[in-house]
Formats: structure tokens, sequence, C-alpha cells
């Protein structure tokens, strides 16, 4: 795993980003706001301004460099501050190489120790077992199933909700 990296997106990203993006099989069990197709613009407007919105932290995961994917947090707000949502996408011709399962466990550790998060959730639509199976591997557990919860493509979702809690307290 020497090879994988996570750094912050350059503008010469774009290219890959819309390479990897504009893919059904990774687009399908994102939120509804990832565009498909995804465009030279989308990809424009996501290193622009659209990787830091609400706060949020992402980052590119790289092999020797190159962009495989991508990564981040979405803290909440308020109340909930304490709280931020993760996700991540790997393009296809790189999956079931453990390079999500690296990401997840860098970027948790990332987000427990300098950005000082307290609990890192994931949504993850029912049929996405590759994702299931990710959290897993990095002891994200199950904390709940909320039935029905999105309509995307045509069809209502049951949502799985993993979990992961900094062990290091509570303040
Ligand atoms: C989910 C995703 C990030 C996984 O990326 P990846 O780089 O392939 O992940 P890893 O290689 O680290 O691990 C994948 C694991 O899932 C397993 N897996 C793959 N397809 C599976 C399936 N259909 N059912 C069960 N397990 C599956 C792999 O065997 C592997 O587990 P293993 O190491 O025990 O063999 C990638 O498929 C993706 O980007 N999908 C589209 C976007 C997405 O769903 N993002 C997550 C939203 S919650």
């Amino acid at each position: 795993m020497d090879q994988l990296q996570l750094r912050k997106f350059r503008d010469s990203d774009i290219e890959r980003l819309v390479t990897l993006a504009n893919n059904k099989n990774v687009s399908r069990y994102l939120i509804d706001t990832f565009p498909y197709p995804y465009t030279p613009e989308d990809a424009r407007l996501w290193l622009q301004t659209g990787h830091q919105q609400n706060k949020s932290v992402n980052y590119a995961i790289t092999f020797d460099g190159e962009l495989i994917g991508i990564i981040g947090i979405k803290p909440n707000r308020g109340w909930k501050s304490h709280l931020a949502e993760i996700g991540y996408w790997t393009g296809e011709p790189y999956w079931n190489k453990g390079y999500a399962s690296w990401a997840l466990n860098e970027m948790t550790s990332h987000a427990f120790n300098e950005l000082k998060i307290k609990k890192l959730y994931a949504p993850v639509f029912e049929a996405n077992h590759a994702s299931m199976r990710v959290l897993e591997k990095c002891a994200y557990y199950r904390e709940g199933v909320l039935n029905l919860e999105v309509f995307k493509d045509g069809n209502y979702h049951n949502i799985h909700y993993f979990a992961k809690i900094n062990p290091d307290g509570n303040n």
C-alpha cells in the first residue's frame, strides 16, 4: 500500500475525475447530488469549491500520485457538530484491491486525531455489500437501518447506518 496517499486536490485532477466518476457503477450508491453523467464542468466545480462546501474536508485518494478516488467528511452542525458523515468512492478499475479500506482507515484516523470528531457515520444503500464490507473491515459497526429512507433512480431504498466512535474520550 506504499503507493497510496491522501492528498489535496490539484487542477490537473480534472481529467481523471471525469474518467472515473462518469460511471453509473460509481454513482449508483452515492448521494443524489453526485451527478451522472459526470461532466468536465462538474469536475471543475468540485475542484474549485465543491470539495469544501459546508465545511467538508475531502481528499484525493491517489496511487503513484494519480487520483483513483475520493474520500471526505461532512461535519454536522449545532448540537451535532461532534458528528461527521464520511463518504468515499474509488474508480471501478481499482476495485477489490483494498484501496478504499486503506483510505477509510487513514481518513478515520485523521478525523479523530486532527479534526477531533467524536463519531463518524456512513449511510449505506442496503444493496451496497462492498461498502458494508469496507466499513466492517475498518471496525465500523451497524447502528441501525432506516427503511425506505431515500428515493433514487425510481426506487425507495433502505439505508444502513454504520458508525465508529473516537476511542479518545469525551472532550
Ligand atoms: C464501495 C467501494 C468504495 C469499495 O472500494 P474498494 O476499493 O473496492 O474496496 P476494498 O478493496 O478496500 O474492499 C472491498 C471489499 O468488498 C468485497 N466485495 C466486493 N464486492 C462485493 C459484493 N458484491 N458483496 C460482498 N462483498 C463484496 C471485496 O471482496 C472486499 O472485501 P475483502 O477484502 O474481504 O475481500 C467501491 O466499490 C465504490 O467506489 N463503489 C461506488 C461508490 C460507493 O458505493 N461508495 C460508498 C458509498 S457508502
